[in-house]
């Protein structure tokens, strides 16, 4: 098996400056990383060492100064800004650390928003919304509201809203932020569940190297750059030893067995 496989996102000399009553700043440098389809990673680094930054960068809410963002070989940042906002919205899933949920709609009605926005019907919409909030555990909850749900099950129903036009990318930031460290490790589990048997792209950025540890990929943000957190964990160029790039996220996945639900796979296909 000699075959190149092509990443998902290639990232190419990306820079980012920010420009502020007559002051620049130069948050990334130059930064190549790619992504593979099912890799699921670990950003890390300092406050204000850019983390966030990237990850608007790679949902495309944010663009680069310099440099360029491959999706499948394509260059997103090309495109109309129609057409990014329709890639964004059906490619790629956002679960931040505050969740952003509706006060007022039920964990379910919070669900099926983006498929009421997109026209879909209400029983497709809430037959899809259903399966999610199973999948991540809450079956028993769909009918609370946000203030009737914990802070874990608060973040399990934005995931689930996030997967819900079936993204091919998750990205997080800081989703387990403004929680314990246990509930904290129960949504990472949740991360890696939907990651191994739905093969979603994951990208977590989060300051807790304790469920940093849980991930395959770990990386981090330092002086405009991204270095591997530890020997092993990335593809990255730039100051990273040869001997790191070449690491095959199918070889880590062969390792843990195949994916143990095919009809769940199957589902968010
Ligand atoms: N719109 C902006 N205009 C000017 N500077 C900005 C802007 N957004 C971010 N910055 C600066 O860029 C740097 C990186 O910010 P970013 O939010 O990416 O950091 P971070 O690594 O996510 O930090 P934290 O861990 O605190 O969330 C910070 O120094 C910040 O002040
Ligand atoms: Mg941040």
């Amino acid at each position: 098996m000699t075959e190149e496989r092509r990443p998902l996102i290639e990232i190419q000399k990306l820079t980012k400056r920010f420009s502020l009553r007559g002051n620049e700043l130069t948050v990334l440098r130059e930064l190549d990383l790619s992504i593979f389809a099912g890799d699921r990673i670990a950003i890390m680094g300092a406050s204000g060492a850019g983390k966030s930054t990237l990850l608007q960068i790679i949902g495309t809410l944010d663009s680069p100064s310099s440099g360029r963002v491959l999706f499948d070989g394509e260059d997103v940042f090309g495109r109309s800004s129609a057409a990014l906002a329709r890639f964004r919205n059906e490619q790629i899933g956002f679960v931040f650390q505050f969740h952003h949920l509706l006060p007022e709609f039920t964990a379910l009605e919070n669900v099926m928003l983006p498929g009421l926005i997109g026209r879909k019907s209400r029983a497709e919409s809430e037959k899809r919304a259903e399966e999610l909030l199973e999948l991540v555990g809450l079956q028993s909850r769909m009918h609370h509201q946000p203030g009737e749900l914990s802070g874990g099950e608060q973040q399990r129903v934005a995931i689930s809203r996030a997967l819900f036009m079936k993204p091919r990318m998750l990205l997080t930031d800081e989703p387990t932020g403004n929680l314990d460290l246990k509930t904290g490790a129960g949504i990472h589990a949740i991360l890696r569940d939907l990651n191994e048997q739905t093969g979603v792209t994951v990208i977590v950025v989060t300051h807790d190297p304790r469920l940093a540890d849980e991930m395959p990929i770990r990386l981090l943000v330092d002086d405009g750059k991204l270095l591997p957190f530890a020997k092993g964990d990335a593809r990255v160029h730039g100051r990273v030893p040869e001997n790191l790039l070449h690491h095959d996220p199918l070889d880590s996945r062969a390792a843990r067995g195949p994916a143990a639900d095919d009809e769940v796979a199957a589902e968010l296909e």
